[in-house]
């Protein structure tokens, strides 16, 4: 059956396809495969509430199956920035290099025990007759002084998860894949998914 990822992130396109792979009766979709698709606004005040809009808005739009991720860093000494502005952190149009730059920036003069702070992804499953399940997976670990690794997206390059001596950048996607707030996430949704019929 097909599923459409409510995202046109590639980056995120990229780790669901490969962390779905082993459920061999799913067929992944994007809205890159829906051009014409206005998503929702992501004015929710939490991560729980845009995936819950992405994920009903697209479903009823497209009458199919949708699984719709929204995501973010939280630093707890930036009283939780840059949160669900993650993707527009430094302003609506800013790129991730510009993000990584101001949470730098803001950071500058905390010490390291000030400096923790955690991925979170919240995963809605819906049909167009409603939300079927909805999930979410938390990494914690602190912010780099200074960027670190060449791979991922977003705020990877300064992440170093708990217990890790890499950052998300530093380590391969497989890897990634394997420890993620995403792939956390995505755990809990395994058996639902498994169940699903055309
Ligand atoms: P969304 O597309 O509105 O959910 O925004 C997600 C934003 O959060 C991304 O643009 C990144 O800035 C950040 N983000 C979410 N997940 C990750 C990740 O796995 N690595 C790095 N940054 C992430």
């Amino acid at each position: 059956m097909e599923i459409v990822i409510a995202s046109g992130n590639l980056h995120k396109i990229r780790e669901f396809r490969e962390m779905l792979k082993p459920l061999k009766s799913i067929d992944l979709l994007s809205l890159l495969n829906f051009p014409h698709y206005q998503p929702p606004p992501e004015d929710g005040k939490t991560f729980q509430e845009n995936a819950m809009r992405k994920a009903e808005h697209a479903a009823q739009a497209l009458q199919r199956w949708v699984l719709a991720d929204d995501s973010g860093l939280v630093v707890p000494s930036l009283n939780g920035d840059p949160g669900v502005n993650s993707r527009r952190y430094a302003g609506e149009e800013a790129t991730d290099s510009e993000n990584r730059l101001k949470l730098l920036e803001a950071m500058r003069a905390l010490k390291d025990l000030h400096r923790t702070a955690y991925f979170e992804c919240c995963l809605v499953l819906a049909s167009a007759q409603g939300v079927k399940k909805s999930v979410k997976g938390i990494c914690e670990g602190e912010i780099l002084h200074e960027e670190r690794g060449r791979n991922g997206f977003g705020y990877d390059s300064l992440f170093i998860k708990n217990e890790y001596d890499k950052s998300f950048a530093e380590i391969t996607e497989s890897i990634k894949n394997r420890i993620s707030h995403r792939h956390k996430a995505l755990v809990k949704l395994l058996p639902t998914l498994e169940t699903l019929q055309d």
